[in-house]
């Protein structure tokens, strides 16, 4: 067998997201693809903004020399300097380019920086619900994810975290807007957060993977974390609020206020050559120098929210609305989430249960399908609903 064993097991401990993706191609065989309704995958549904397109195309057709050769590992240095232009607006902090690092999506970034922070057995503070690929993201580099639940209502629970906290802890990764709950975490706990790791981790660092940032609701805001949390890296990326996430560009920040910035910046570097990334796809950075802010038109996810949310509501579902992200994480009307994705399945709804995000009796639903296929699915969430209550 030539399958690594960390790897096969990985495999099998991941099934959910393979399961699901099966699911849905026998379901549309069975009831035809119009009668189902996938909200298992988060893959954006948007077309790019039209100004990301016309960028990229009048880049494209300018064919700038060199524009194609290999370049530093960080990326261009006049699209870095952008980025930390506007970074240091919104933080007050003085980023300058060399605190910047382009890279292959967010989920290049988190990689670049664990390669570039952990030795075996360091620990990594993860926030349950979670990203399910953070956990290998943190095994590819030797270290060990150590899981923290948050509050009933996805708010963080600090107490958990101190104790949670130890001579191992390398980093707490913080995901806000969160995937899957659309949690926000608030300026108030932050600083607290903030307060307990100077006490007992000074040396962690805070990892906030924001790829959700610009996709909020109901006028809600996220806060700043590195004016907050002084050892803040941010890891994120164009994938949500371009619709591009094929297109794999993102970006890591160190904060000026990380003592040992430089020297980081230059372990990121050289970890984002040697992972084999070697640097950011060049077209996608030349494009975020000219068009950083550009947006998908969130209008079209908070309609496709607020049908879901009152729908739900009203049926009798529970559950804590959404601040950001584009993902609803309902309670499960029967605790065993997994057999009520089965009722759901019977009706045409794909969802995954909570379960593969560390907290069962959930389930993720996720916004990425037309308004009209919502509106349709609702009396399948209805009928589902009623089966379980009657089972309870
Ligand atoms: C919380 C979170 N972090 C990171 C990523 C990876 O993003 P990217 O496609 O930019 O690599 C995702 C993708 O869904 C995500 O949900």
């Amino acid at each position: 067998m030539s399958i690594a064993q960390a790897v096969a097991q990985q495999i099998r401990e991941s099934s959910w997201i393979r399961r699901m993706f099966e699911e849905g191609i026998r379901l549309r065989a069975e009831r035809g693809a119009e009668n189902v309704f996938d909200y298992s995958l988060g893959n954006p549904d948007p077309e790019p903004p039209v100004a990301v397109m016309a960028a990229a195309k009048a880049l494209v057709l300018e064919n700038r020399p060199r524009s194609h050769a290999y370049m530093p590992n960080a990326g261009f240095p006049e699209v870095r300097a952008v980025l930390a232009a506007r970074l240091a607006q919104a933080t007050g902090l003085p980023y300058s380019a060399d605190h910047v690092l382009m890279t292959v999506g967010a989920a290049g970034a988190l990689n670049t920086l664990l390669k570039a922070v952990l030795d075996p057995g360091d620990e990594v503070i993860v926030l349950a619900p979670f990203f399910p690929e953070y956990r290998f993201y943190i095994e590819n580099h030797g270290g060990r994810m150590v899981l923290v639940e948050t509050r009933e209502d996805f708010t963080l629970d600090l107490d958990r975290i101190a104790a949670a906290l130890g001579p191992r802890t390398k980093a707490v990764l913080l995901n806000s807007p969160n995937n899957p709950t659309g949690a926000i975490y608030a300026e108030g706990p932050l600083r607290a957060l903030a307060a307990l790791l100077a006490r007992q981790a000074p040396a962690a660092l805070v990892i906030s993977d924001e790829p959700y940032k610009a996709i909020l609701y109901d006028g809600n805001a996220q806060p700043e974390l590195a004016p907050l949390m002084p050892r803040t890296v941010i890891a994120s990326s164009w994938s949500k609020q371009w619709a591009v996430p094929g297109e794999r560009i993102g970006y890591l920040a160190i904060s000026p206020t990380i003592a040992e910035a430089g020297a980081l910046a230059a372990a990121c570097t050289f970890a984002h050559r040697t992972l084999g990334f070697v640097n950011a796809p060049a077209l996608w950075q030349l494009v975020v120098a000219q068009v950083p802010d550009a947006c998908v038109d969130v209008a079209l996810y908070q309609q496709k929210l607020d049908l879901l949310c009152s729908a739900l509501r009203r049926i009798g579902y529970e559950f804590t609305r959404p601040k950001g992200a584009f993902y609803v994480f309902p309670r499960t009307p029967l605790a065993d989430d997994v057999v009520f994705i089965q009722l759901l399945r019977a009706e045409g709804i794909l969802a995954v249960p909570g379960s593969g995000f560390g907290r069962a009796g959930h389930m993720r639903l996720s916004l990425t399908l037309p308004f009209g296929a919502i509106e349709r699915s609702l009396t399948g969430f209805a009928n589902a609903y009623r089966i379980a209550k009657q089972r309870a």
